[in-house]
């Protein structure tokens, strides 16, 4: 990996801790690393393109972190841990072909080194190496990777479509993030308590925890698409509105009856593929007040996933999963 994940940075992160789930990450590293591989050198290469590329580890350093709620680190753990990331990385593959994606983790996406057609079935191939490992952690890992895999895709179709009429826009789009980001995040977290050793009742606290989390990460991650600048993040800035991808700032100022607006609401309401109204667009969201209530809004959500944790006893694995909530939102990439 190239990078520090962030929460090992963070105060509330003992030595021993951070310790621990460096060396959980690096169990999980080399796990995706050896699953990857392919016999077929086109296959091994695209398998391990977006691996290779780096990304944050976020998904596997939330199940190691959940385990610390319990137990603590195990082979279970790194296998759930390595699913997860698994199932994250085909969503990736398939992602960057529904938004015509270029970049991603820095590097060139798999639709756009080779074609949609490779990103498609390589994907499909990840999962099924996701399905596999978890398939050796008994059939209830397996049931929730199922479950959670038909939510994943159920909210990545439902946000490839347009708000169905009469429905409430907003709604629609919380919705959405929770079934394609909420509802890994979430099983990253409940595998993680499951395979730590958890009680049943703490294992769902920290479901609970990392849906609402998932929740505010796929919030950030849609501010930071509008606020953040070129080479920052290692994705485009500015995807979301190119493809015509309504997220909560650009919900917020749709709504708006400020004849000020009346400049933004027009240019959202056009194709914005042309890169110069795509630069302006982005230019008055960046200082538009809706950007700093959808801040508010995903604050609030970190929130909720915090006060999800009232009933666990103080641990410092506590500690570090209220720090992380905090760290999701505060993210810049
Ligand atoms: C990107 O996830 C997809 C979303 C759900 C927003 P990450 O931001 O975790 O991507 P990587 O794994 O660090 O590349
Ligand atoms: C992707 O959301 C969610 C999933 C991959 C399930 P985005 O389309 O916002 O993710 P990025 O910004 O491309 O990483
Ligand atoms: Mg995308
Ligand atoms: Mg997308
Ligand atoms: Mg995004």
């Amino acid at each position: 990996m190239s990078s520090t994940p962030p929460v090992l940075a963070l105060p509330s992160v003992s030595d021993a801790l951070a310790e621990r789930l460096q060396r959980g990450l690096v169990e999980v590293d080399e796990t995706l690393r050896r699953v990857v591989d392919h016999e077929d050198p086109f296959i091994a290469e695209a398998s391990a393109h977006l691996a290779d590329a780096g990304g944050k580890r976020f998904r596997p350093l939330l199940t190691l972190l959940a385990a610390e709620v319990g137990a603590g680190l195990n082979d279970e753990v790194v296998a759930a841990a390595t699913g997860v990331e698994l199932t994250h990385l085909a969503s990736l593959y398939h992602d960057d072909v529904m938004d015509e994606a270029d970049v991603r983790r820095g590097a060139p996406s798999v639709n756009a080194k080779y074609d949609n057609s490779t990103a498609i079935l390589v994907g499909d191939l990840l999962f099924g190496t996701a399905s596999s490992i978890i398939a050796d952690l008994g059939p209830e890992a397996v049931k929730i990777q199922a479950q959670t895999f038909v939510r994943l895709c159920s909210g990545q179709i439902r946000d490839d479509r347009p708000c169905p009429p009469g429905a409430d826009p907003v709604e629609y789009y919380l919705g959405v993030l929770a079934d394609k980001t909420g509802v890994l995040i979430a099983t990253a977290a409940r595998y993680g308590a499951m395979f730590g050793g958890c009680a049943p009742g703490t294992v769902e606290t920290l479901r609970v925890y990392g849906e609402r989390l998932g929740m505010a990460f796929q919030l950030a991650d849609d501010l930071i698409d509008i606020a953040s600048e070129a080479g920052e993040t290692g994705k485009t800035p500015g995807t979301d509105l190119r493809e015509g991808k309504a997220t909560l700032p650009v919900l917020y100022a749709r709504a708006s009856t400020d004849p000020a607006d009346a400049r933004l609401q027009e240019l959202l309401a056009s194709d914005l593929r042309d890169d110069d109204r795509l630069e302006e667009a982005l230019a008055l969201l960046r200082v538009h007040p809706a950007m700093e209530r959808a801040r508010e809004h995903t604050f609030a959500v970190a929130r909720e996933a915090q006060h999800a944790l009232a009933e666990l006893p103080d641990s410092e694995a506590k500690e570090a999963l209220l720090a992380l909530a905090t760290g999701v939102v505060t993210r810049a990439g």
